[in-house]
């Protein structure tokens, strides 16, 4: 596991790296590169890039059952998690998270630029009342089914075609961000919404943030389809980093879905051979 600090220098570092205006600077000698890993390949431009972050406990729960999630982060997970919008050009939520957290989505626990505000609200349930909506902040997309009623007031409306059950693709939201230069995106919640990323084999990068509270009941930061043998479990490379307070788990989910695709069959015989 390695520690991560991240100096002012090196956070200017990666915001060069971000903007792609200029070559990324000369660091001094002794700068801590530490923190590069773990970052630069959020802010590097290289065509689509998808980055799912969930904020968990030791038992990987994201909130109580009553649905209080506002300290699961600490400090340091949280300053992380601002980070990555820095980072990126667009942020995206469920309502569900809307609904239950009213989240402003902008970067305050790190200096830089807010992310455009995304949210996935298939059946036209945002609250016209949404922090976002009405902070003067960062654009707010929120995309709906084209079969529902379209409502207006302080964000951009996309409305894309259901699929057979009734849900929006996830490729065709990406698309749709594509077509409008959002293409650096953090998927941030909840599980319903990152799950169906995950499922679509669109994350490139999976941040588990682990921050030491037993939580004990309450929601999962993950849900994926259901699997019957751990031999089609996801098994991603995976970096590890000490950032402070969390710990975060960098998942390389694109690596392991090009694994994955090149040996269909090859874990089925190994679970079977030592079984
Ligand atoms: N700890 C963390 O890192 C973290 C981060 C964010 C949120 N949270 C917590 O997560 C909870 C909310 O999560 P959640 O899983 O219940 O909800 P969610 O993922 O925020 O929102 C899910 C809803 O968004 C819509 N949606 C998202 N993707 C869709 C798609 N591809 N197609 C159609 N509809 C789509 C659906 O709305 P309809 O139901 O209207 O169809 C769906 O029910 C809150 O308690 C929040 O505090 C935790």
């Amino acid at each position: 596991m390695q520690s991560v600090r991240v100096t002012d220098e090196m956070w200017q570092h990666l915001l060069s790296l971000r903007e792609g205006l200029i070559g990324p600077r000369v660091l001094s000698p002794d700068a801590d590169v530490s923190c590069l890993p773990l970052y630069a390949p959020i802010a590097r431009r290289s065509g689509q890039f998808v980055l799912a972050q969930v904020g968990q406990s030791l038992d990987g729960r994201i909130a109580t059952p009553m649905g209080d999630a506002q300290d699961v982060s600490g400090s340091d997970g949280i300053a992380h998690l601002h980070r990555c919008r820095a980072l990126v050009d667009a942020v995206v939520v469920g309502v569900g998270t809307v609904v239950a957290d009213d989240p402003s989505l902008s970067v305050r626990a790190a200096p830089g630029r807010s992310p455009v505000r995304v949210v996935v609200d298939c059946n036209g349930r945002m609250p016209h009342r949404a922090k976002m909506l009405n902070d003067g902040g960062m654009p707010v997309i929120v995309i709906q089914a084209d079969d529902v009623a379209r409502r207006n007031g302080g964000h951009e409306l996309i409305s894309l075609p259901r699929q057979a059950d009734g849900s929006l693709s996830p490729r065709d939201i990406l698309a749709a961000l594509t077509e409008r230069d959002l293409t650096s995106v953090l998927v941030e919640g909840g599980a319903n919404t990152i799950s169906r990323f995950i499922d679509a084999q669109l994350v490139d990068r999976l941040h588990v943030s682990v921050s030491p509270i037993i939580i004990g009941s309450g929601p999962a930061g993950i849900r994926l389809t259901p699997i019957d043998r751990l031999s089609q479990a996801r098994r991603p490379e995976v970096q590890v980093y000490n950032i402070g307070t969390d710990i975060v788990f960098d998942c390389n989910l694109r690596v392991e879905a090009q694994r994955a695709a090149a040996l269909p069959d090859c874990e089925d015989i190994l679970m079977a051979d030592t079984a």
